[in-house]
């Protein structure tokens, strides 16, 4: 028999995602092709969705297809849990996120919300974070200035050709920077005036992976550490 296709694995892993789903709870939904998966799913239980908070334009567009009222964070008081995909996720379920361009969003929900349970395929997970080119939002007048940090911080920046975020800003992917200390190079980033986010998710990591391989699905807690 084949291995199964990327797209089954996406549509494995957003099944299983669906056990977190909380009834009766606001829940936190990120951006991307997997999770676009998930939320085809929800259509049949969402009678037990009051609302979700949605990481992207298109996330909500989807949701409002499923028939799921989209919500203001501001408008919530908590988010129980939160699902989203990833680029990268690394032993510690630290991620690089960004390649769709919604990071700033995604990382502020998941940082409001309680659970973050992010939904990948086997090919996402990695020793160490870095292969994919690291994702960093940056206000348009500043990208003369950011490249030139990076490039004293030993990283080549290269603007995404055609893509404004939902935010109005641009988007650095940038490759050649040392991931040793990822929780230490997401703050030094963050540090560039004119940063708004970068895709390292190491100070809020997920809290559970959900991994499809050709083996089969497995939900992991993250290690304590
Ligand atoms: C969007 C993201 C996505 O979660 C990430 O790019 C993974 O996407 P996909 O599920 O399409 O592989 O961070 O900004």
């Amino acid at each position: 028999m084949s291995d199964p296709s990327k797209e089954t694995l996406k549509l494995h892993a957003a099944q299983a995602a669906l056990q977190f789903v909380v009834p009766g709870a606001i829940l936190g939904v990120g951006s991307g092709s997997t999770v676009n998966v998930f939320v085809s799913l929800l259509e049949p239980i969402r009678s037990t969705i009051p609302g979700a908070v949605a990481a992207s334009k298109s996330t909500e567009a989807a949701l409002r297809t499923a028939g799921i009222p989209i919500l203001d964070l501001n408008a919530v008081e908590s988010i129980p849990v939160y699902v989203d995909g990833a680029d990268e996720i690394d032993p510690d379920f630290s991620l690089i996120k960004g390649g769709g361009a919604a990071l700033t969003r995604e990382k502020i929900i998941a940082t409001a919300s309680d659970t973050f349970v992010c939904i990948v395929d086997a090919s996402k997970r990695v020793k160490q974070l870095g292969t994919f080119p690291l994702p960093i939002e940056v206000v348009p007048m500043a990208i003369n200035s950011i490249t030139r940090s990076i490039a004293r911080m030993g990283g080549i920046a290269t603007v995404r050709a055609g893509v404004v975020t939902d935010n109005g800003n641009l988007i650095l992917d940038v490759r050649g920077l040392s991931f040793v200390d990822t929780a230490l190079l997401e703050s030094e980033l963050n540090q560039l005036p004119g940063v708004v986010t970068n895709g390292i998710f190491a100070k809020r990591r997920a809290d559970i992976c959900i991994c499809a391989g050709v083996d089969g699905v497995t939900v992991e807690r993250r290690p304590a550490t």
